[in-house]
């Protein structure tokens, strides 16, 4: 797939790649595909695969006879995922009707995007839908808002000085925190064997301003919340005082990000 985009979306790709990517992603693709259990040869599906971390981790793991599918609804994303790696098949499409066979892959995982799905229990379905029978599914989304660090503080910063669109904007990433009803939303799908695991994960930023001016600027936007330039830099002054915990002696911004990663097979009817 040749993927042409606009300059401004190959750089919120980018940025995305350069800054989240290493903060907060790359740590769980390895857990992912250990708790997909997969292996040399097989077929891989990642389902909202953004730029591509996942997927490139799936590559290094099959071999020269498996393959691999990187699927997101995002352009600018495929565009900087293709030009970090052509060795993988990269499709523009919705994880709720994905543009593939019925049981055309071994492996379906997805990490982080669950939560941002319109129809999260077709999105599923679908995965299923695209299994092989005795398919392995390992899905990640983020564990609940007060199980992690940082984040609570910024929520309830921005709660203060930006109201309430702003913090729940900020909370959207977490809302699939809850393990019964995650466990269910699985189990309705049809999943056989659902698990659910939490794990530890530390959230790595370059400094408190890059962390929360990439929130102000590249994700609020994307829910739909625009704050002022002289908004924004309230806010950037007010984080330097209430994340400070967070500040490493090396300078880095470290903390507490756990994560969920369901998984569950396939059942042959
Ligand atoms: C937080 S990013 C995670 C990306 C990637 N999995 C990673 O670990 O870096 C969430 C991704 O979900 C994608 N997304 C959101 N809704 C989607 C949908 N309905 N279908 C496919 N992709 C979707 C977004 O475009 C974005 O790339």
């Amino acid at each position: 797939m040749n993927i042409i985009v606009s300059e401004a979306a190959f750089a919120a790709a980018n940025a995305y790649e350069t800054l989240h990517v290493p903060a907060l992603f790359q740590q769980w693709a390895p857990r992912v595909l250990d708790a997909a259990e997969l292996h040399q040869g097989q077929r891989v599906l990642d389902v909202a695969c953004g730029t591509g971390v996942l997927a490139r981790e799936a590559f290094s793991r099959i071999g020269t006879k498996g393959y691999v599918a990187g699927l997101d609804a995002t352009r600018g994303m495929l565009a900087m995922a293709q030009h970090l790696s052509n060795s993988i098949d990269w499709q523009e499409g919705m994880a709720e009707k994905l543009p593939f066979d019925d049981n055309s892959f071994d492996v379906v995982v997805s990490q982080f995007g669950l939560m941002f799905f319109q129809n999260r229990l077709a999105a599923i379905q679908e995965m299923l839908r695209v299994l092989t029978p005795q398919g392995h599914l390992a899905v990640a989304v983020w564990d609940a808002l007060d199980h992690s660090e940082a984040y609570p503080i910024e929520v309830d910063l921005l709660q203060q000085l930006a109201g309430q669109a702003a913090a729940e904007a900020l909370k959207a990433p977490f809302v699939l925190g809850d393990k019964t009803a995650l466990k269910t939303l699985f189990e309705t799908a049809g999943v056989s064997n659902v698990k659910i695991a939490t794990y530890h994960g530390t959230a790595h930023f370059p400094s408190i301003r890059a962390m929360v001016e990439a929130d102000l600027r590249a994700w609020l936007p994307v829910m739909g919340v625009m704050l002022s330039d002289e908004m924004i830099e309230d806010i950037l002054a007010q984080a330097e005082y209430v994340l400070q915990q967070y500040v490493q002696a090396n300078g880095m911004v470290e903390f507490d990000a756990p994560a969920h990663i369901v998984t569950g097979t396939k059942q042959p009817h």
